[in-house]
Formats: structure tokens, sequence, C-alpha cells
């Protein structure tokens, strides 16, 4: 038995290949380099959509658009239970409300959902009416409008889009697998993608950028990153935005958004000291765990970019799922066209009954 199924072949994707190895995230024949700041988001769900939906528009952008118009009804559900809740379990339990189905349609208004939800749940939170969305404006432009209440600015869209891009397929990672166990069912995309967002939330997968922000403020300065990081790791905490099962090397997806974090020219500061505590955690992650290749992963600098487009830290997880649910969608379909229920085996190592006497 492998714990974990680590090293388990689950499936076959012509979605993506993630090299732990080299250190290099293929999407579609696409290397990552060649998509992230270069591809908008509508791209990718393109790239990713082709083949799957047969039925795919020709307009990506436009589609998408008029879904998230579609989905921003369901808005009016929000009531003072949900938003007393966090982000991600108000924004899961909207998306729960939209009609489960296999179609296009179906999928575009899941690719919507976490985008508007977030940032209607985001406003409703602080006191503020949502705002609608505005279906002629590109996705990653339209969630910064919805999310502020007026645009960002057009180096912010495109570092949200990079984003997003960044994050949109990963292989067969918790979220992605979770998603295909339940297409398997033929439960719908619906049931899906919600499988997808509750596998996200979870701090060893997407819930890891909300407490590297916590970790960032509690260090305070470079002088102090040494030895708060000692203590953590003396205390048997994990360090988050560090480790990952597949990359022994460096995520790549780690550079794709520091580069991104540095458009956005505002928070240079912020950017240096992120700097020096990862170099800290890496070198004492060394020390601590000298058997193990402990790298950077793509939380670390996803907390910087999120951060310094003013989401709340509570939401980065939300974030991420607006960019996943594209690799969630394609994988629910791949599966389905494959074919198989997914049903693996257990041991069981429990009492047997005893014997009549
Ligand atoms: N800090 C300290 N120790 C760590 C870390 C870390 N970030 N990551 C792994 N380790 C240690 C574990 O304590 C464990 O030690 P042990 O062998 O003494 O028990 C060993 O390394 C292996 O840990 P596993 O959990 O078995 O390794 P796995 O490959 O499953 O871990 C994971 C991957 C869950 C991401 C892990 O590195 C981790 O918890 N990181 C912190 C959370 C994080 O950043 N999550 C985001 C991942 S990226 C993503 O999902 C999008």
């Amino acid at each position: 038995m492998s714990d974990g199924l680590e090293g388990v072949v689950a499936a076959e994707t012509v979605l993506s290949q993630v090299d732990g190895a080299a250190g290099v995230l293929i999407i579609r024949g696409r290397s990552l380099d060649e998509l992230a700041g270069h591809a908008r988001y509508e791209d990718v769900v393109a790239l990713l959509f082709d083949d799957f939906y047969p039925d795919l528009p020709a307009d990506v952008p436009a589609t998408l658009g008029r879904a998230r118009a579609e989905v921003f009804a369901e808005v009016s559900a929000l009531d003072t239970g949900l938003l007393d809740r966090t982000p991600i379990e108000a924004m899961r339990a909207l998306t729960a409300r939209l009609a489960d189905g296999d179609d296009i349609a179906v999928a575009f208004r899941l690719l919507a959902a976490p985008a508007v939800f977030t940032a209607a749940v985001v406003r409703a939170q602080s006191g503020e009416a949502p705002v609608a969305p505005d279906p002629t404006l590109g996705h990653s432009a339209d969630i910064l409008r919805m999310l502020r209440g007026k645009p960002g600015s057009k180096a912010e869209a495109d570092a949200l889009d990079t984003y997003l891009v960044t994050v949109a397929d990963h292989g067969l990672n918790a979220s992605t697998f979770a998603a295909r166990v339940v297409a398997s069912t033929r439960a719908g995309l619906g049931s899906a993608v919600l499988a997808g967002i509750s596998a996200l939330k979870g701090p060893l997968h997407g819930g890891a950028p909300g407490p590297i922000i916590e970790m960032l403020d509690e260090i305070g300065e470079p002088a102090n990153a040494r030895a708060w990081i000692e203590s953590a790791l003396a205390r048997g905490d994990r360090l988050m935005g560090f480790g990952h099962r597949i990359y022994k090397v460096r995520d790549p997806r780690a550079d794709a958004l520091k580069g991104a974090v540095r458009w956005l020219d505002a928070r240079q500061g912020r950017l240096e000291f992120a700097e020096v505590v990862e170099a800290a955690a890496l070198a004492i992650l060394r020390e601590h765990k000298p058997e193990r290749s402990l790298q950077t992963n793509v939380e670390f600098y996803t907390a910087l970019l999120l951060e310094a487009l003013d989401f709340p830290p509570s939401t980065f997880t939300c974030v991420f799922a607006m960019g996943r649910v594209a690799g969630w969608l394609a994988h629910a379909r791949e599966q389905l066209a494959g074919g198989r229920l997914i049903r693996p085996a257990s041991v069981y190592v429990g009492p047997m009954p005893k014997k009549a006497a």
C-alpha cells in the first residue's frame, strides 16, 4: 500500500503534466513559461476545455461574462447565517445552489461562480452592497471591479490573470482527484466542483496562503526570521508555502507569481522582506530535514500577490478556486469520457468476528 497514494497512477490525462524532478509544468502541450504572463485566463479555459466540450463557444470571454451575470442572481440568497461563515464556506454554499448537469452552460456557470460569489461575500461581510458583474470585461478585470466597487489598473488585472493561469491546472492534485472521483459516479459537474472546493479548503492544499500572511506579519522584520521559523519547527508546526508531494525542486509557479508581484511596484518592500523570510526558511528546512528536499511552493508568492491585489487573506483559497475550477471542469469531462467508476480497494486490518461456540 502507498501512504497517501504517493506514486500511484490513478488517471491518464492530456490536460497537464507536473515534472517534479525538473520543476516543469506543462498544460496541454504548453509550458507554464509560455502561458503565465502571456495568455489570458479565458485562453487557458479554451485550451483546457477543447475536445472535452464539443459545443465550446468561439467567444469564451463573452460567454464567461454572461455566465457571471447569470449566477449573480444567487447572491440574493446571502443571509446572515451564511455571512457568519468563512468566505470559502459561503462561496461553496452559493455554488451548491446552482443546478447540476454536464453541459457547457452548467460548466460556464460553475466557472463564473467562485469569482462572483467570493466578491459578493467579501463586500457583504464588510457591510457593502455586492457589485453586479460587467459581462463586457475580461474575467480578471471584472473580479477586481466586483471586489472593490471600482476598476483596478491594467497591471493589476494582468497580475491576477497571471495568477489564475498559473493555478488553472496541476495534474492529479488532491482537489482535482476529488473532482474526478465524484465525476466518475456521474453525479454532475456541479457536484465535482463542490468536491474540488472542499478538498482545496484544507491547509495542506489550497488553505496555506492565508497563514503565510500571518507568518510574515508575526515575523515582522528580517532580523526575526530565523528565530521565528526555528521556534515554529521546534513546536512541530509546518511552514506554510514550503514542501510539495511532487516537486523536489522549486515549484515553477513560485517564480511566475513572484514576477507578477514585481510588476505591482507598490509593494517592493514587502517583496524584499518575503525574500529574506523565504531564504531563511529554505536554509532552516535544509538543516531540519536534510533527508527531504523542501522547497518553496506556489502558495508562498500567491500570498504576496493576492495581498498586493487587496484580497483579504481569508479569501485566498477562494481566489485559488477561481482559477482551479477550469482544471476541475476539464478533468471531470475527461473522466466521464474515459468512463469507469473510480473505486479503489482497501485492506481490512480490524478484528474479525468471533466464531460461534
Ligand atoms: N514544514 C515543515 N516540515 C515539512 C513541511 C513544511 N512545510 N513539509 C513537509 N514537511 C515534513 C513533514 O513534517 C514530514 O516529516 P516526517 O517525515 O518527519 O514526518 C515530511 O516533511 C514529509 O511530509 P509529508 O506530509 O509526508 O509530505 P508530503 O509530500 O505529503 O507533503 C505537503 C506535501 C502537504 C504540501 C507538505 O509539504 C506541507 O504540509 N506543506 C505546508 C503546507 C503547504 O504549503 N501547502 C500547500 C501545498 S501547494 C498546493 O497544494 C497548491
